[in-house]
């Protein structure tokens, strides 16, 4: 069992305030700082000595999500964000498919997800909630025999509904609908099974659960995928050299990489980069049912206190396979006034789609929540 008080002190911002805004952003722990600026010293002493090394250690980073996730290592890479991705996807499709299409996703999406797809023009159909959620038949139903692809995030960044993607997928499949996953806010927390989910493409930013701050995203394609949709934009670093250093011939015909790496464009980050590899050694050592059941013992405390307190829970809750680490709820015209109180006792919150968004994360512990709720009685209460 792991020792949570010893990982709170990884998390120096407890020290000082209760932070419920991990779904917006992740804290960094100290393993993980420390590793960032160590990469950083490394280019402040030696330059660029180290790249190639650097991009020798950051395929191997590829490797471990890879194998986290049921999938190899030529399929993965990392791009700036998840919007970004979203939008080589929606011009691949754009640049490729000739007949009439849509893509079907769901109302309560986060834009990254979406806003791409619209800007390309692409014909849009979106599933409405039933509940905070989105039940497969409700999704099925919106596809037609013109839909060439479901968008849907695994975990609804506003009410924290979690998806069956693997039931998701098998439909999709079926059907012959591309499956393009936004796993941002449930990676590496939540298990992902690329074949058994049959995801054709992937993006994860790591901002949140991955807590290296900024860092980027996780962008995975399937083969099939990219035999399928040319890369709309490419970099020096997409070109296939083989035994060669740089493609610096002009007018000459080169080659783009098969794998994933023809999204790569150019030089990354790889300072922070690699310091996500620390991040999942961190939470991997911590282990992963280890956090999503201490993740459903501090939300469901939360949940029981807020039902004793008569608050509108808007988040599913009554199956624990479609929670989270994300609960939302409103007390109406009082959110402001609730929101105001709880950053003036240091509690942070996130406000969203006009909900009161809490995230729990594995530094937060029963005291967090206890005060959280002692806020809200008193915004109830009118004390
Ligand atoms: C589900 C989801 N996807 C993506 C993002 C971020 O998108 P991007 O990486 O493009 O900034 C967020 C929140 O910031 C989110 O909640």
């Amino acid at each position: 069992m792991p020792n949570w008080n010893k990982i709170r002190k990884d998390f120096p911002i407890t020290k000082k305030s209760v932070y419920f805004q991990s779904a917006a952003m992740s804290p960094i722990p100290t393993p993980v700082f420390a590793a960032i600026v160590k990469n950083y010293r490394k280019i402040h002493r030696q330059g660029d000595i180290l790249w190639t090394k650097d991009l020798e250690k950051y395929r191997k980073l590829c490797g471990d999500i890879a194998a986290l996730i049921n999938t190899e290592k030529d399929n993965i890479c990392f791009v700036q964000n998840t919007s970004t991705a979203m939008s080589l996807i929606a011009l691949s499709f754009q640049n490729k498919i000739e007949t009439p299409y849509n893509v079907v996703s769901t109302e309560d999406e986060f834009p990254a997800s979406t806003i791409g797809f619209e800007h390309q023009g692409i014909a849009m159909r979106y599933v409405p909630p039933i509940n905070s959620r989105y039940p497969i038949d409700a999704i099925l139903e919106q596809t037609n025999e013109q839909t060439a692809a479901v968008v849907t995030s695994y975990i609804q960044y506003a009410t924290g509904f979690r998806q069956d993607l693997q039931a998701l997928g098998k439909a999709l499949h079926d059907k012959s609908i591309l499956f393009i996953v936004n796993a941002t806010q449930a990676f590496p927390f939540y298990p992902l099974d690329i074949q058994a989910m049959h995801i054709d493409a992937l993006t994860c930013s790591l901002h949140k659960w991955g807590m290296t701050g900024h860092v980027g995203s996780i962008f995975f394609t399937s083969p099939e995928f990219r035999k399928r949709f040319s890369a709309p934009w490419i970099g020096w670093l997409s070109v296939d050299v083989g035994k060669a250093v740089i493609h610096t011939a002009k007018n000459a015909p080169f080659r783009v990489h098969d794998s994933a790496q023809r999204y790569e464009f150019g030089t990354q980050n790889l300072q922070t980069i690699l310091a996500f590899q620390s991040a999942l050694d961190y939470l991997k050592a911590i282990g992963f049912e280890n956090i999503r059941n201490r993740i459903l013992e501090l939300t469901d405390y939360l949940i029981l206190g807020l039902k004793k307190l008569g608050v509108r829970i808007v988040s599913p809750t009554d199956k624990p396979e479609e929670r989270s680490p994300i609960v939302s709820f409103s007390l109406g015209d009082r959110n402001k006034e609730c929101i105001k109180k709880l950053t003036k006792e240091s509690i942070s919150v996130s406000p969203r789609a006009g909900l009161i968004r809490v995230s729990v994360n594995i530094f937060n512990n029963f005291e967090d929540i206890d005060k959280l709720l002692s806020v809200l009685h008193s915004v109830i209460s009118g004390t």
